[in-house]
């Protein structure tokens, strides 16, 4: 069968390396070196220490058969100054990890952004600042002129809402600015990269696949009443369709969401074709429903997720509900967009508390989890979705931005102390799921 199995990770998470070999900083260099704004102060200066061990990390993915691997490249490693002069040792370390992924059989998928903008550019204005369109252009073309004899698969931008939700709207994640303007800006201007993006990858790399990963959540409401069902909309209309209706052609979605006319001021002549483009698939992310109910006291939008943990339901570590059925419910809404000819799963996963015993980590509950949500992507297949892919969320635990190393998601547990690996029993187990799929 050819369905594509594999993990996820992104480039701040897991790569450290932070100031080597002439790599710029970047808004999570900065944010998560100011004191207060993660989990006991935790940044990614370190992570994981991809940037020196990734053999020994794609050694473990070969040893457990997992063919696909999802990364992303950071583009102040790239691009120092997030535009102009090109880093040569940072062009150097991806080399080595595609060569390396493709030595071993393994098939790399590239990111090209996972929320870590080069601070030289955020300090003119960031993602709020329409240039950041020539910016991105740019950087994308130096991707693919670097990386596209070998790679085969790209995904233009990962989860658009969360890094301008949470960077430009709540300030909760780099570079930490607040407000609506901030937001509408970045959306906008994010939606147009994401096209622009896809573009440039076509019309440099004909033999290639061109995506973009979404994130997404079942939303239903907490009661049956009127109000409650117009709050579901609201936040529907923001977390699930934002970014993902204009590039399918249909606009923003103004209709269910009136604040989003506000957008307009940042919309130029011309912009609305261009922020449509035909993608080879769609990335959809998913770890959660939420319950939405009718709030007063959270303004513009006017609706509130009532938290998992006061629902008597079974939570993860991240106090988000274990609802299987919630990824099943968002491939179908997606497969109904006419134009999203295929769809991956690019992240699904959980957190828990991890112990390990004896060198060993039996995370029963991630097994079941990840057992369960594999269960309704087939599901979803069987009901006719064109979904072909399943990435884990993910490889090993990492940096979980403003949650620091406390969430532990990774099929292989990392002491961070010392830098060592254990592969968890989820790791043995979805390796050998896998081997059954084959
Ligand atoms: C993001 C990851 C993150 C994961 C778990 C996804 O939204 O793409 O970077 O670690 O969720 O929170």
């Amino acid at each position: 069968m050819d369905f594509k199995w594999g993990v996820s990770t992104a480039a701040y998470q897991i790569e450290g390396g932070w100031n080597e070999d002439g790599k710029g900083q970047s808004i999570w260099d900065v944010f998560a070196n100011k004191r207060g704004l993660t989990f006991e102060n935790h940044n990614g200066n370190i992570a994981c220490d991809f940037y020196h061990r990734y053999t020994h990390d794609l050694a473990i993915l070969h040893q457990l058969n997992i063919p696909n691997f999802r990364f992303s490249l950071s583009w102040s490693r790239i691009i120092p100054n997030g535009t102009g002069a090109v880093n040569p040792k940072g062009i150097d370390f991806y080399n080595r990890v595609i060569d390396f992924c493709l030595e071993l059989g393994i098939e790399p998928w590239i990111t090209l952004y996972h929320w870590d903008l080069p601070y030289e550019l955020e300090k003119k204005g960031g993602w709020t600042n329409r240039e950041v369109i020539r910016w991105f252009s740019e950087y994308v073309e130096v991707c693919v002129k670097y990386f596209g004899d070998r790679v085969k698969r790209w995904i233009i931008l990962n989860e658009p809402m969360a890094f301008t939700g949470a960077g430009y709207f709540l300030g909760l994640h780099a570079p930490g600015r607040k407000g609506l303007y901030c937001f509408l800006a970045a959306a906008h201007h994010a939606t147009m990269c994401q096209a622009e993006g896809g573009r440039i990858v076509r019309s440099m790399l004909t033999e290639s696949q061109v995506g973009t990963a979404f994130s997404s959540t079942f939303v239903q409401p907490f009661f049956d009443n009127n109000r409650d069902v117009m709050a579901t909309n609201r936040a529907d209309a923001l977390l699930n369709r934002l970014f993902v209706e204009p590039l399918a052609g249909l606009g923003y979605p103004v209709k269910d969401f009136k604040l989003l006319q506000r957008l307009e001021r940042f919309i130029k002549d011309g912009d609305e074709s261009k922020l449509a483009f035909n993608m080879d698939f769609i990335g959809l992310q998913n770890y959660t429903r939420e319950l939405v109910t009718f709030s007063m006291l959270t303004p513009l939008l006017w609706s509130k997720f009532v938290p998992a943990d006061k629902r008597n339901v079974e939570v993860t570590d991240m106090n988000w509900e274990v609802y299987p059925e919630s990824i099943y419910e968002m491939l179908m809404k997606f497969s109904k967009y006419k134009s999203f000819k295929e769809i991956i799963v690019t992240e699904s996963g959980a957190s828990f508390p991890d112990v390990v015993i004896n060198g060993k980590v039996n995370d029963v509950r991630r097994i079941n989890f990840l057992d369960q949500h594999i269960k309704q992507v087939f599901r979803a297949r069987q009901d006719g979705v064109n979904v072909n892919g399943f990435f884990t969320w993910s490889l090993t635990d990492n940096f979980e931005w403003k949650e620091g190393y406390r969430p532990k998601f990774g099929l292989v547990h990392i002491d961070f102390e010392t830098q060592q690996r254990i592969i968890k029993d989820s790791g043995y187990w979805y390796g050998n799921f896998i081997q059954s799929y084959l």
